[in-house]
């Protein structure tokens, strides 16, 4: 799938364990004081049951989503999305969104963002979440996490089993 902006031409694809470098350095840019540990970007690169894509432009990762499945595949839950400084503003996290969600399949996803971080609450509202739920201290520093969440407009057969 292509997607054209106004400077940057990008691709959705697949992640998988060859791009463990280029998640690395994602992460560490993208997540300063939430970057995962080696072991879990292993793991999100390898576990099954889980949509893990990335947008490329000119070969390289600029961008990365995680989701899962729960509750027997009603709910999914996005546990990463990052999109390098020098791409962003150009509907990268968009794409990799949309996309994660159509192949999550599930009737409603959720994901946790800091309640500071405009740029990803900006992110989410626009694209049709809404804020359910707030877990006081739950990042490493104390500050709270917003739940959003997003009701699927999915037909029964097009759920994933
Ligand atoms: C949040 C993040 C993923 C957004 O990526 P992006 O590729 O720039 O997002 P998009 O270009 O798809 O933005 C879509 C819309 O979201 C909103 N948005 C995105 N960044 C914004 C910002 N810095 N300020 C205000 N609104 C913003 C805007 O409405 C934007 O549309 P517009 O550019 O037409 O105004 C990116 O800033 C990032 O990687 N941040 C660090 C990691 C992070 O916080 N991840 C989310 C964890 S929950």
């Amino acid at each position: 799938m292509a997607q054209e902006s106004t400077t940057l031409l990008f691709t959705i694809q697949e992640a998988d364990w060859r791009d463990l470098r280029s998640l690395r350095y994602l992460e560490q840019v993208c997540f300063p004081k939430d970057g995962w540990p080696l072991v879990d970007l292993i793991g999100v690169l390898t576990y099954p049951n889980i949509v893990r894509l990335k947008a490329v432009a000119r070969d390289k990762m600029i961008g990365f989503i995680a989701g899962d499945r729960r509750e027997e595949g009603y709910l999914g839950w996005i546990a990463t999305l990052g999109v390098l400084p020098n791409h962003r503003r150009q509907g990268v996290a968009t794409a990799l969104l949309l996309e994660c969600e159509r192949r999550l399949a599930t009737a409603v996803i959720r994901l946790n963002v800091r309640r500071s971080n405009v740029p990803a609450i900006s992110l989410y509202k626009r694209v049709g979440y809404v804020q359910v739920a707030v877990w006081p201290g739950y990042y490493s520093d104390g500050e709270e996490a917003l739940i959003f969440e997003k009701r699927m407009a999915i037909e029964k057969g097009e759920l994933w089993e």
